[in-house]
């Protein structure tokens, strides 16, 4: 695996890649990989010829100083992790090479931006689209491979890719979950032993909710606010739990039938997020 650390070598790496017309997939990350960045990468060998991961811990991101400076950093192990996955490329830059001194353009999203995560976390999904349209603009990949765990990030790309005719095909696959439930995440290590046999209540939680939604029921209101007891009844501080129209993020229509059930709350000092996507038409 070629390692790249800065734009030039970046750049050389890709020429020699592209030379012969081979496709790339391009899977971003911010490191400490798991097996759900694992499953991208796998799925990213039968898309492309090539296989590019990027490892940048994107500090326009982050709402909480104290959360960008304890986000795990393992290169090494991660490195590990992608030569044994078979990656033909790692791009790993600086926070100075991605952003300049004088850098100040941001993309903002309207609508998919400001609700949910974005509500909780202010100016997030503006760092999430700067970084990466960055990253399309910078390897020009010709798909670019994401995880369902994070939903709406995953239908905010969507759209800035469509609306900005971004020539790359941007593609959602399940989330990876432990033996019990629990979404895999970088964050899940800041769960101590107790709050660790706790955390996939968040996920019982949203089962539940998709059980009752297939019974037909529509009061979502109901729903959410008796999930959001159970959940804090059990310990967690809620930020949200929400049934949307899976497209848009908005409010379920009449006969809209691609729901998403998405939630996020505290667990001490980790914050967990999840989601169940439901498609009504199926049952
Ligand atoms: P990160 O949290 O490292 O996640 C990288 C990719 O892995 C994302 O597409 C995410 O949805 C996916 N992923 C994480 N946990 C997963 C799981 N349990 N199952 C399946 N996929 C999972 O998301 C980011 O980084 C950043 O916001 C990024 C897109 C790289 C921009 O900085």
């Amino acid at each position: 695996m070629q390692i790249s650390k800065h734009i030039n070598s970046l750049q050389q790496e890709l020429a020699v890649l592209t030379m012969q017309g081979e496709s790339l997939a391009l899977v971003p990350t911010m490191g400490n990989l798991h097996a759900g960045h694992m499953s991208l990468i796998r799925e990213a060998r039968k898309l492309a010829d090539r296989v590019i991961v990027s490892i940048f811990v994107n500090p326009t991101q982050f709402d909480r100083d104290e959360d960008l400076a304890a986000y795990p950093r393992t290169l090494d192990e991660d490195i590990e992790k992608l030569e044994k996955g078979r990656v033909d490329l790692l791009f790993a830059p600086h926070s100075e090479e991605i952003y300049g001194e004088d850098s100040t353009t941001r993309i903002h999203v309207p609508g998919l931006a400001d609700s949910l995560e974005g509500a909780s976390r202010p100016g997030h999904f503006d760092g999430v689209a700067t970084i990466v349209a960055k990253l399309f603009n910078l390897i020009q990949p010709d798909v670019a491979l994401f995880g369902e765990k994070d939903f709406q990030q995953l239908q905010l790309i969507q759209r800035m890719v469509e609306d900005l005719n971004f020539p790359v095909s941007v593609l959602g696959f399940p989330t990876v979950r432990e033996a019990d439930g629990l979404a895999m995440s970088s964050r899940n290590r800041y769960l101590n032993e107790e709050e660790r046999q706790k955390a996939p209540q968040l996920y019982a939680a949203l089962q539940k909710m998709e059980q009752t939604l297939r019974q037909g029921k529509k009061d979502y209101l109901v729903m959410e606010e008796q999930a959001t007891k159970d959940l804090e009844n059990a310990g967690f501080g809620v930020d949200y739990v929400s049934i949307v129209g899976a497209s848009d993020l908005k409010e379920p229509k009449e006969a809209e039938s691609q729901l998403v059930i998405l939630a996020s709350a505290w667990l001490g000092q980790a914050r967990l997020i999840d989601n169940i996507p439901v498609d009504l038409a199926e049952s």
